[in-house]
């Protein structure tokens, strides 16, 4: 069983540029450990979070993820099972954006999950877009 889980959030004010550098380090690590794939994406203050991977690693990390006192206010977009193994060998690694990264890792991500994961790209495209302020 595989699932995808999608959700916004706000970062907690007390959280320093150092801290948010050691978040982005520790879960593209976890997640290409964890073969979860997806995306995290921080502007502004907040988070934009893409979880695709095995139905009962998701499930614990998003538990564990709305516990985290980093981020308040989770609202999540959607939660749903996905029919293809989304970590195939045709996929990058989990992603991380941050406003002074490379947007080309979120076109990526996005042209990715569009064939891979159309459900998703119809869910995630715009928000992802208007959120780091590319369209
Ligand atoms: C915005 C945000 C996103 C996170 N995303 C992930 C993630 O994708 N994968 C992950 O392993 N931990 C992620 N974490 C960290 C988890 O909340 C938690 O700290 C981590 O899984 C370690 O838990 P453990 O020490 O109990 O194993 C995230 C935390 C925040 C604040």
């Amino acid at each position: 069983m595989w699932q995808t889980i999608s959700y916004v959030s706000t970062v907690d004010p007390s959280l320093n540029d150092g801290d948010m550098e050691k978040l982005f380090e520790f879960v593209k690590l976890k997640n290409n450990e964890l073969k979860i794939t997806g995306i995290l994406m921080y502007s502004d203050g907040n988070f934009l979070q893409v979880l695709e991977g095995k139905k009962d690693i998701i499930d614990s990390l998003f538990n564990k993820i709305k516990q985290d006192s980093r981020h308040y206010n989770i609202i999540k977009i959607f939660d749903r099972a996905i029919v293809n193994p989304c970590f195939s060998k045709y996929h990058s690694n989990f992603t991380v954006v941050g406003e002074s990264y490379d947007h080309s890792e979120l076109q990526t991500f996005l042209r990715e999950e569009k064939s891979f994961n159309p459900d998703n790209y119809k869910s995630i495209s715009y928000l992802a877009n208007k959120f780091m302020k590319l369209s």
